[in-house]
């Protein structure tokens, strides 16, 4: 898709402003990082010679033909045999691609059976789609080889499964680049530091307090200073809820409205208002959560597996 891109880019460039213009203007797309640049360019170039080329032939052959008529016709004239035109090019391929049966020999074709006044023309198939019948069974007969019996190309399920493969690996690049963004509640952790905890404390204060209340004691929301947790007190259970919501209740999914970093920064933050007996607290909801000793989960399932 990028590649079209830059290519009809450089048509267009061609077309209307030249090479140096356009050069100058593009500066700003990463298309024109594109090491190929030169080869599009120069493909481009050939590619609008080729057509005026072609336009100009085209051209100069109607003037021949024009001229080749007017000097028939004028010899027959001068011979005194009355002229009269050859069928074009086109209305011979149009009579050859139907094989059409005329109007006169109809009555040949016509088959002997009656069927209350109604009676059969048995005209033959006309040649252009017989043509592409064959072309059709060819075409089928070629996919089966490909795709099902020698596997050299990959059928739709295939092809699918590989796309998502590279977007996978792109996805992994992406991660590893840049870890603020991979963020999720496998790798969440608690942050101390005090930076990261004031930004959670704003963005609890701007999202988050008008059901859970400024001081987190809980009202549309539950309290969330107590011990006690519908969907588990650890980080990374605070961060799967706050991250995909609890369906069916208020508490909606933040992920897409706040970065992941920030929802890290959120759920740490909340964790250090536990205890904070906050006045008038939300009624505990939930179970008692007693942390696991380990911190994440994978580490316990490993030690279990042990
Ligand atoms: C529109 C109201 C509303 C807003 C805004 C809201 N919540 Fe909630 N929240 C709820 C409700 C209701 C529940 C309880 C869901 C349930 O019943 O499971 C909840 C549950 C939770 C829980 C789980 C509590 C537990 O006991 O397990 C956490 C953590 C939480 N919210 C954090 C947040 C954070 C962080 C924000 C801001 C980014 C936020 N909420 C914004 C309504 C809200």
């Amino acid at each position: 898709m990028k590649r079209i891109i830059v290519f009809l880019t450089t048509l267009f460039g061609l077309a209307t402003a030249g090479f140096g213009q356009t050069a100058d203007t593009a500066t700003t797309t990463s298309l024109w990082d594109d090491p190929m640049l030169t080869f599009y360019i120069v493909v481009g170039f050939i590619f609008v010679v080729v057509v005026l080329v072609l336009l100009v032939a085209l051209y100069m052959l109607q003037v021949l033909n024009f001229m080749v008529k007017q000097a028939t016709r004028e010899r027959s004239e001068r011979l005194g045999i009355t002229y009269q035109e050859e069928p074009s090019f086109w209305s011979k391929l149009w009579d050859k691609s139907n094989d059409f049966v005329p109007m006169e020999k109809e009555k040949d074709i016509l088959l002997d059976h009656n069927y209350d006044g109604i009676r059969e023309l048995d005209n033959h198939l006309p040649p252009w789609w017989t043509g592409l019948f064959y072309v059709t069974i060819v075409f089928a007969l070629a996919y089966l080889g490909f795709y099902h019996l020698s596997d050299t190309l990959p059928l739709p399920i295939k092809e699918y499964e590989n796309e998502l493969a590279v977007a996978e690996e792109q996805a992994r690049k992406m991660k590893a680049s840049n870890p603020v963004a991979a963020i999720d509640e496998t790798n969440v952790t608690i942050v101390t530091d005090a930076l990261a905890l004031a930004d959670g404390k704003t963005t609890f204060l701007t999202n988050c307090a008008s059901c859970h209340r400024k001081d987190g004691g809980g009202d549309i929301g539950p309290n969330l200073t107590d011990e006690y947790w519908k969907h588990g007190g650890s980080v990374q259970e605070i961060f799967k809820v706050v991250r995909h919501g609890v369906q069916g209740t208020n508490m909606i999914a933040w992920e897409g409205f706040i970065s992941p970093e920030k929802m890290q920064n959120v759920s740490s933050y909340i964790l250090t208002m536990k205890g904070s007996n906050p006045e008038n607290p939300k009624k505990p909801e939930g179970e008692i959560y007693t942390p696991k000793p380990e911190t994440t989960s994978d580490t316990t399932k490993v030690q279990a597996s042990l």
